[in-house]
């Protein structure tokens, strides 16, 4: 048994957390009565029973709703601060962080009013907890291939503040490949990438974000494990999984926490992470799901510290930073 300190205390680094998943329904409530919004839910229990989810998409039209109660940069502000607060009490040293432009720029929120009101709490978090952040900007699939190449251009006056690109919202359906072409113009631009990949999606979607997308990792990447040859691929590469064993289990990609394939994944020579995704929606922080995987697995202290060393590896840190952390 694990003692719940251990993982704590365990440095780590966040590699796939969406700040509007964050948004706790305290918050949520807090926001729309700043904003005068009206929302659809009489108090914050009312809220928390409204996240069952049996699919993806269940949970992405609840959380799309959420978002709307942030209308201006301190809005964007108080979410990640509150985020950062809850990591570094969770050991997190490092965060590489989603934050999905289209969802506030399509309710008429300026990209400005978003990532001014992000950076400022990443800058308050370096100062106060010594946490260092990267920004990853994630184009939202369901939407087309122009929508994705004008978020990319709206970001460019901050380019040098952001990390990387990524890919998420509704996966069946929105393969990689449409997302080709801006990928290729955020790698121009010196740019990280990285999708989700195989969370609902089949194996082939995963070889189309390596393939043509050329990402440098892969978000949960669950269903690779169908495919043996893709499996050796990823190992032999050293590919990075950023895997959330919570989100896993809410969104039903996994049946019981018992049946989540972490350690096999560990076995197999993957390059596994243990992430939050969602933590407001999915129930837990990222100590959480280290807590909650190390228990339904069995996992030991070794495994853990893998798991933790595993998340330096997979950074977008320089190699010196990355060596510091291991
Ligand atoms: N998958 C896809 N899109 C998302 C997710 C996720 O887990 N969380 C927020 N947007
Ligand atoms: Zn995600």
């Amino acid at each position: 048994m694990i003692d719940s300190d251990f993982i704590a205390g365990l440095p780590k680094a966040e590699l796939h957390l969406h700040i509007e998943g964050s948004l706790e329904p305290e918050l949520m409530f807090a926001l729309a009565k700043r904003n005068g919004i009206a929302i659809p839910f009489a108090s914050v229990e009312d809220v928390r029973a409204a996240y069952n989810f049996s699919r993806l998409q269940d949970f992405l039209d609840i959380y799309y709703a959420g978002a709307d109660v942030l209308r201006e940069a301190r809005d964007f502000h108080d979410l990640a601060a509150a985020y950062f607060d809850r990591a570094a009490a969770d050991g997190v040293v490092h965060a590489e962080i989603m934050f999905d432009p289209q969802t506030h720029t399509a309710r008429g929120v300026a990209f400005e009013t978003v990532i001014t009101g992000l950076l400022s709490a990443i800058d308050e978090a370096k100062a106060k907890h010594g946490m260092s952040v990267q920004l990853i900007l994630s184009f939202l699939r369901h939407l087309d291939e122009a929508d994705a190449i004008a978020t990319l251009d709206a970001a460019r006056p901050w380019v040098d503040r952001i990390g990387a690109v990524g890919l998420d919202s509704s996966e069946l359906g929105h393969p990689p490949e449409k997302f080709a072409r801006v990928f290729a113009q955020a790698r121009a631009l010196g740019l990280k990438l990285v999708a989700h990949a195989g969370e609902e999606g089949p194996p082939e979607y995963v070889y189309q974000a390596l393939d043509l997308l050329g990402v440098d990792r892969l978000d949960h990447g669950n269903r690779s494990l169908e495919d043996p040859l893709l499996v050796t691929r990823l190992a032999r590469s050293g590919m990075t999984l950023t895997v959330c064993p919570l989100s896993n289990l809410k969104l039903c990609v996994v049946d019981d926490m018992t049946a989540h394939p972490i350690d096999r994944m560990l076995r197999e020579g993957l390059r596994a992470t243990v992430n939050s995704d969602d933590p407001a929606y999915f129930g837990g922080y990222i100590a959480d799901n280290y807590r909650a995987i190390a228990a339904a697995r069995g996992l030991g202290r070794d495994d853990l510290v893998t798991l933790a060393r595993n998340s330096f590896l997979g950074s977008f840190l320089p190699d010196a930073a990355v060596t510091a952390h291991l």
